[in-house]
């Protein structure tokens, strides 16, 4: 190439060079490639010599094909935690049950029972507690941090993530606080990094805002670092989507009735994009996110993969309350079955790229595996 540019040949020596380094070249190149591109599909046999379905022929030969294995270490529990005087049961979530403080033993116990390595809290508080900027949540003995405190001190060594958000405590229902029928973004980020500090102080592992307010990881990250919780981890919902499905825990959290016709489209993603939630991981993972989320699951699998596909960083992924009442309730009409149904579903999230998951069905798929119950074929 350095031919090209000496002074001293002449012009039409440059131009032969020209023409036979850059454009002659060319037909070569392409050439090389499509035979290395042949050479790899020839050594590949085709039918009758190759028969894909000799791999499916036995439970155990499925086995030790299998590209992707869900495992009970990447299971998360999520665990609602009531106010001692609301009920333990949620009529749009069949089989899960809200856990008293008093109750926080039978939860450890069943986590240990179930190898568990996780559980998520989500706090229920009672509505005539609830105010307009949500300062529940700030209380030095409220009933999240109260929660975190018990389930600590008994289970030490299981992971406990605890969400950061006001909407259990705020009595429109809303994540952040509203000023003039808007939610503040920076008065928010400011409620939230204390609340994040008073869970750090009680012993919580993984901080995790579900919140969607622009700049929050870092925000929290310097307040749990100015207040000496340097290990404490960030799980950043990053890819929260404005979402139907989460219909089922707004009644669990009785937060829909605070919501009214309300929605979170201001600061939830709309379901219409991808490149953005790309943009949100982006911006999380430079402000100190240690993992992200995607959440729902099922309907955002595409975003699952480009996320960790593009990322390759610890990517979580949320099956959430209507994904999980789905399947329950289809079980229940005699359409599906649930304990099949599930397996799919959360294998299928695992081949799309998810590191772990929370999931209601977490203790159904534990005794699954573990061989607790009756197992299913593979
Ligand atoms: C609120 C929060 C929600 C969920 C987790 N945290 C609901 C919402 O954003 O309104 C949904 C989880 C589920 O549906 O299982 N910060």
């Amino acid at each position: 190439m350095s031919l090209l540019i000496n002074k001293n040949l002449p012009f039409w020596i440059k131009i032969f060079f020209y023409h036979a380094v850059c454009l002659d070249a060319l037909p070569w190149i392409v050439y090389k490639k499509r035979r290395e591109s042949k050479k790899f599909a020839m050594s590949v046999a085709s039918f009758p010599a190759l028969r894909l379905r000799r791999n499916r022929s036995s439970v155990w030969c499925r086995n030790l094909v299998a590209e992707s294995i869900l495992g009970i270490s990447d299971l998360i529990w999520p665990v609602f935690i009531r106010e001692a005087h609301l009920s333990p049961s949620i009529k749009t979530m069949p089989d899960v049950r809200r856990f008293s403080l008093e109750e926080i033993d039978e939860v450890v116990s069943l986590a240990k029972q179930h190898k568990i390595q996780a559980v998520a809290f989500f706090p229920v508080t009672a509505i005539e507690d609830r105010d307009e900027e949500g300062s529940g949540a700030l209380k030095e003995n409220g009933l999240l941090i109260e929660a975190i405190r018990r389930f600590k001190a008994l289970a030490p060594d299981i992971g406990l993530i605890t969400d950061v958000a006001l909407d259990p405590y705020t009595s429109h229902g809303h994540d952040g606080i509203l000023v003039e029928g808007e939610i503040h973004n920076d008065q928010t980020l400011e409620k939230l990094s204390r609340f994040a500090v008073l869970q750090a102080k009680a012993g919580a592992d993984i901080i995790a805002p579900s919140d969607m307010m622009d700049g929050r990881i870092g925000t929290i990250r310097q307040a749990l670092d100015d207040n000496g919780y340097h290990n404490v981890a960030l799980l950043s919902y990053a890819a929260k989507y404005a979402s139907c499905l989460y219909g089922p825990f707004r009644e669990a959290v009785e937060s829909s009735r605070c919501l009214g016709l309300q929605d979170k489209k201001t600061y939830q993603m709309d379901y219409r994009n991808s490149d953005e939630a790309l943009r949100e991981v982006e911006q999380d993972l430079q402000e100190g996110a240690d993992a992200v989320m995607i959440k729902p699951a099922t309907f955002y699998m595409d975003i699952l993969h480009r996320v960790k596909t593009s990322f390759k960083v610890p990517t979580f992924a949320f099956h959430v309350s209507g994904e999980y009442t789905m399947l329950k309730l289809s079980a229940s009409a005699g359409i599906m079955d649930y304990k099949v149904s599930i397996l799919e579903v959360l294998s299928s999230l695992k081949r799309a790229g998810a590191d772990a998951i929370i999931t209601y069905a977490a203790l159904d798929v534990a005794a699954h595996l573990l061989g607790l119950e009756a197992s299913h074929d593979d």
